[in-house]
């Protein structure tokens, strides 16, 4: 009965949470219909979105960390920038996802230098997973690019073989779309990138 109790109490925050994030996110997206989003998953401190969300004005941009004091370094430099084009959203990527308004679809995704959860027991929370993988695809439209980008050879490795055969994505050979160095791209000896498209 307890556990039962729990349970139920579990659901209920989870569900107040996601629709919390729900009203943010229609708030963010209120005068955008249908919405296009270009979503930084795991955007750190933001520098990378803030310099995309400069460099074009008419693209909507939204990071999502799950670190509230990256999100709020985030808002911080959006509000010295003042780009009206970009937020900064404190959240799980997955909770943002089940969070997303229906109309909201994604334009571009970036995943940079994401948690590599090196040792193999861990390997279940990395972000790019398969199931993870088709709910993004569910929100994104026909050719829409996820550019992937990380310093961890074994990482790149696993995250390629499963975009490879992923029925929602199609690796492609493009050139990267936008440069700007992250906050782990600065600290790392090298790193490779792959961008797939939504089939
Ligand atoms: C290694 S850091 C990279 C940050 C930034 N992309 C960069 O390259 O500087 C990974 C980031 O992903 C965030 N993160 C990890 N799991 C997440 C999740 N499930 N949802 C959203 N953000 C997540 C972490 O808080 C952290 O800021």
């Amino acid at each position: 009965m307890e556990n039962a109790i729990r349970t139920a109490e579990h659901n209920l925050r989870i569900q107040h949470r996601q629709s919390d994030l729900t009203a943010q996110i229609g708030e963010i997206l209120n005068q955008d219909r249908p919405s296009a989003v270009v979503w930084e998953v795991g955007c750190g401190h933001g520098h990378f979105l803030t310099a995309y969300a400069a460099a074009h004005p008419s693209k909507r941009c939204i990071g999502v960390d799950i670190t509230k004091d990256r999100i709020d370094r985030g808002i911080r430099k959006r509000d010295r920038t003042k780009a009206k084009n970009l937020s900064f959203v404190h959240a799980d990527a997955r909770d943002f996802l089940e969070s997303l308004p229906e109309h909201a679809r994604f334009s571009e995704i970036f995943i940079l230098f994401p948690d590599p959860w090196p040792k193999r027991r861990h390997h279940k929370n990395r972000i790019m997973q398969p199931d993870f993988l088709h709910a993004v695809a569910k929100r994104a439209g026909q050719g829409t690019p996820l550019c992937f980008r990380t310093d961890h050879e074994e990482y790149f490795r696993a995250a390629e073989a499963t975009l490879l055969y992923h029925e929602d994505w199609e690796i492609v050979d493009e050139p990267w779309p936008f440069e700007h160095a992250t906050v782990f791209q600065s600290r790392a000896v090298s790193h490779r990138s792959l961008i797939a498209r939504r089939r």
